[in-house]
């Protein structure tokens, strides 16, 4: 049986999910790819940490060239989190021709069609499933499963540690910041959580999902974004009073030739079926003309449903590889921007 490399960038929350399972599920991953998945190195800032998982070797390194140099590497795992180390990593990678996974969705909201212009120069994979709704294959089913439809909105729940937030003072009299140290605790918020609580990793995620959409580049200027942080109890126990509950919804729609994207908390009435939305999961609806609706919900957040995600991305890699085929999935925008901008929309 073959072997693959692989260098991971960061050995947090996400990268300590990905290491478990590359190795407590090495038969399982071996079947599934066809081929041995070896970890060769894995960079991180601060080499004295202690850490949920120990290695005995030298695997651990501060210097990015170890991976990104380094030729026994075949493919890079990006979570790291951060855009611009981030992105100069990434360039070096794939201009390496090393293929890359990646959970970052502040880097690929900003950067996202430059690098995969640079991987498909170089005939290069770059996977990026768990950058938007966790486990929830939700990017795999707007390029592939739905490939057909002509899709005309995409609404969703897609940052868990608001929605984690928002569902505790539901349930509990906690205050905002008390359950946002929880969130933080169990590893869901960003290392800097003021981008979950201002909408702002919500609105990266609503670019990616709008530009897999509607093959359109968009940027988060083109995205209304209001937060969580004015919400106190008082908001919580007036909508519940009214049969609502408040969640941080994103909403990007066709409007024929344009496409208006929002985030923002919004009364959801406790029957539609997003009010049930609880705690760390996610939940994306996606409406296209001829499938009518769908939803797909799951874990949004956490060590190991993200872990998930990226190590199904590595796996496709690897059949790639197996098969020679990499860089043919590569989805680089095919239509126009017709984006409705934020300040045009005030004036409405
Ligand atoms: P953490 O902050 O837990 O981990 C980051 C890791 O990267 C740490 O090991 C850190 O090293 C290392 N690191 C960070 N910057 C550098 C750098 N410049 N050079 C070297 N090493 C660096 O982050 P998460 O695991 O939570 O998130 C990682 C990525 O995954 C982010 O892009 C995030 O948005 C994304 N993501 C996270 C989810 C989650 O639930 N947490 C879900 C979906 C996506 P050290 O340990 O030494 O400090
Ligand atoms: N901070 C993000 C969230 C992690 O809470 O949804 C998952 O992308």
């Amino acid at each position: 049986m073959s072997s693959v490399s692989v260098g991971i960038l960061g050995f947090g929350t996400v990268g300590t999910g990905v290491v478990h399972l590359l190795t407590e599920e090495q038969e399982k991953l071996q079947q599934q790819s066809g081929s041995h998945i070896h970890i060769e190195k894995i960079l991180v800032r601060d080499i004295d940490k202690t850490r949920k998982i120990h290695f005995d070797d030298n695997r651990l390194t501060l210097d990015p060239d170890d991976i990104l140099e380094n030729p026994k590497i075949d493919i890079v795992i990006e979570v790291m989190g951060g855009i611009e180390d981030a992105r100069n990593y990434l360039y070096k990678a794939l201009k390496n021709r090393k293929h890359v996974v990646t959970a970052n969705k502040d880097l690929m909201a900003i950067y996202g069609t430059e690098l995969l212009q640079v991987a498909a120069d170089h005939q290069c994979d770059l996977y990026y499933e768990a950058s938007v709704g966790g486990a929830i294959p939700i990017l795999r089913t707007l390029t592939d499963g739905l490939s057909a439809d002509r899709i005309q909105k995409v609404m969703g729940i897609v940052n868990g540690t608001t929605n984690y937030i928002l569902s505790k003072m539901n349930r509990e009299s906690i205050s905002y910041e008390e359950v946002l140290k929880e969130a933080q605790a169990l590893g869901f918020a960003e290392s800097d959580p003021t981008s979950d609580v201002e909408g702002l990793d919500a609105a990266r995620k609503m670019v990616i999902l709008s530009h897999l959409a509607y093959s359109v580049p968009v940027t988060l200027e083109d995205v209304r974004i209001e937060g969580i942080t004015e919400i106190s109890q008082k908001d919580i126990y007036y909508s519940k009073k009214l049969g609502y509950t408040i969640k941080l919804v994103g909403i990007s729609e066709l409007d024929d030739p344009y496409i208006d994207i929002r985030v923002s908390p919004t009364l959801l009435s406790t029957k539609h079926p997003l009010s049930s939305v609880e705690n760390e999961y996610n939940a994306v609806y996606v409406y296209g003309k001829s499938v009518g609706e769908t939803m797909f919900y799951g874990p949004g957040a956490g060590e190991l449903p993200t872990a998930i995600a990226v190590v199904s991305d590595l796996i496709s890699v690897v059949k790639n590889l197996n098969l020679g085929v990499n860089g043919h999935h590569i989805f680089l925008p095919k239509n126009e921007k017709k984006c409705k901008s934020p300040d045009s929309m005030k004036n409405q």
